[in-house]
C-alpha cells in the first residue's frame, strides 16, 4: 500500500467520487461545492490520499486559513473531509494521512491545526482537544421586535463586495476577499439573509445551513446586534422550528439582546479540536504579547517530557500537547488560571462557519 501523499490532478475525480460516495450520498451535490475552498486546484498540495492500485481508500484534506484575533495573526490549518473506506478502517490509514497533514502543517509553519468532529477520543489519541469558546443561542419562538424600516432579503445573489466590508468589521475571525465570500455564497443548502438601509447600505447578514450540515443553525453572521435581531427573527419565521445562533464569546451585546427576547444561552461550548502544530512560532507569538502586556518575565518552553510555563523563578510543567492547548484558548475552569495571566489567555480564536472544512 501506498505511502500517504497529494493526489495529482488526474485523480481528483476519483478523489471526490470516493468522497461523496460515503460522506453526502444522495445529497445531489458534491462535497466540492461545499468546500469551495478546499477542492480547487491551487488547495491539491494540500490534500493527502492513501490508495492502492489506483482506488483511493483514505483522505483529509487541509486548507490553510489566517486567523485574526487581538493577539495578532495566527496561521492555522483546518482539517477536514477524514475518510477510511469502511474495508479499510483499523488498520491505522488514517492516523497515516493525519500525521501526514501534520507534518505538512509543520512545515507550512502553521501555528495549529483545528478540525470539527464528534470523534472526540480519536483526535485526542492524535494530541487534539477540545477548546476555544463558543457560545449557541438557541431561539425557540419568533421574537416580537418592535417595526423596523429595514429591507430584508433572502437570497444569495448579493453582493460580495458588501458582505465583505460588514464581515470586515469582526474582531475576529479569518482573512477573506471578496472571491472568498463569492465562492461561499454558491454553496448548496445555504439560507443567505441580508439587512437593507433606505440607502441600499448593507447593514447586517447572517446564513443558515451549509450543504449537509448546520441545519437550523446560524453560523456565519455580520453587523450590529440592531440590524441583526430582525434578521435572526425572520429566519427564525422561515424555518418554523427553534434555531440556533452560533456566536463567539466576544458577541456579549448580541447575546445579552437574545435573551431579553427570551432566547435561551449555552455558554459551555467549544470552538473545535484543536493541536498545536509549529511550537516555536506559536510560543513566539505568545511570548510578544507577553511582553507587550507587561509581562517581562513570561517563559514557554518544549522540553524533552513536555512544556514549562510561567515566569522565569515560577514555572509549571505541562506534560501533553492538550494541556497546551486548554492554557491557550480555554476554555479554564473558574479558578484555575493564576490571576497575572487572566490578560494573556485566553487568546480568543474564533473561526466563521463558511470557513470550517
Ligand atoms: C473515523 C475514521 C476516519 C477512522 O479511520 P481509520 O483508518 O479506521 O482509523 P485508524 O485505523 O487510523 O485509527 C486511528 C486510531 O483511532 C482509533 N479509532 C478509530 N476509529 C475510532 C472511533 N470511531 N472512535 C475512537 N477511536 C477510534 C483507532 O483505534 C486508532 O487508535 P490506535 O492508533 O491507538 O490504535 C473512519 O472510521 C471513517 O472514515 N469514519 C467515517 C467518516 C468519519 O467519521 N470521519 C471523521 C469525521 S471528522
Amino acid at each position: 500500500m501506498a505511502e500517504a501523499r497529494a493526489p495529482q490532478e488526474s485523480e481528483v475525480t476519483g478523489v471526490l467520487s470516493f468522497l461523496d460516495k460515503y460522506l453526502r450520498p444522495g445529497t445531489g451535490w458534491s462535497i466540492a461545492a461545499e468546500y469551495p475552498h478546499v477542492f480547487t486546484s491551487g488547495n491539491l498540495a494540500n490534500l493527502r490520499i492513501i490508495e492502492d492500485a489506483g482506488q483511493v481508500l483514505a483522505h483529509a484534506a487541509i486548507k490553510y486559513l489566517i486567523l485574526k484575533t487581538h493577539v495578532g495573526l495566527f496561521k492555522v490549518a483546518a482539517i477536514g473531509s477524514v475518510l477510511t473506506d469502511p474495508a479499510h478502517r483499523n488498520q491505522g490509514l488514517s492516523r497515516q494521512i493525519l500525521d501526514s497533514c501534520l507534518i505538512a502543517a509543520n512545515e507550512q509553519c502553521a501555528d495549529f491545526a483545528i478540525l470539527w468532529t464528534d470523534q472526540y477520543d480519536l483526535y485526542r489519541k492524535m494530541g487534539f482537544e477540545l477548546a476555544g469558546r463558543e457560545i449557541s443561542v438557541v431561539i425557540d419562538e419568533v421574537p416580537a421586535l418592535p417595526p423596523s424600516s429595514i429591507r430584508i432579503l433572502k437570497s444569495n445573489k448579493v453582493s460580495a463586495e458588501a458582505i465583505l466590508r460588514v464581515y470586515q468589521s469582526h474582531p475576529c475571525g479569518t482573512i477573506r476577499n471578496t472571491e472568498d465570500i463569492w465562492r461561499n455564497l454558491q454553496i448548496p443548502n445555504s439560507n443567505v439573509y441580508t439587512a437593507w438601509g433606505a440607502d441600499n447600505q448593507l447593514l447586517a447578514y447572517a446564513v443558515e445551513g451549509k450543504g449537509a450540515d448546520l441545519k437550523g443553525y446560524v453560523h456565519e453572521w455580520g453587523g450590529s446586534a440592531q440590524h441583526l435581531l430582525p434578521l435572526l427573527a425572520q429566519i427564525r419565521k422561515d424555518f418554523g422550528q427553534p434555531i440556533t445562533i452560533i456566536m463567539p464569546a466576544s458577541a456579549q451585546n448580541l447575546v445579552r439582546q437574545l435573551v431579553e427576547l427570551k432566547a435561551r444561552p449555552h455558554t459551555d461550548g467549544f470552538l473545535g479540536m484543536i493541536r498545536p502544530v509549529n511550537y516555536q512560532g506559536l510560543f513566539a507569538k505568545v511570548i510578544r504579547r507577553a511582553r507587550q502586556i507587561g509581562l517581562n518575565d513570561f517563559v514557554i518552553e518544549k522540553t524533552v517530557d513536555g512544556f514549562i510555563v510561567g515566569s522565569k523563578n515560577d514555572t509549571v510543567k505541562l506534560s501533553t500537547p492538550q494541556e497546551l492547548t486548554r492554557l491557550f484558548f480555554g476554555p479554564h475552569p473558574d479558578g484555575s488560571l493564576k490571576p497575572e495571566y487572566e490578560e494573556l489567555f485566553p487568546i480568543e480564536l474564533w473561526v466563521w462557519g463558511w470557513d470550517s472544512v
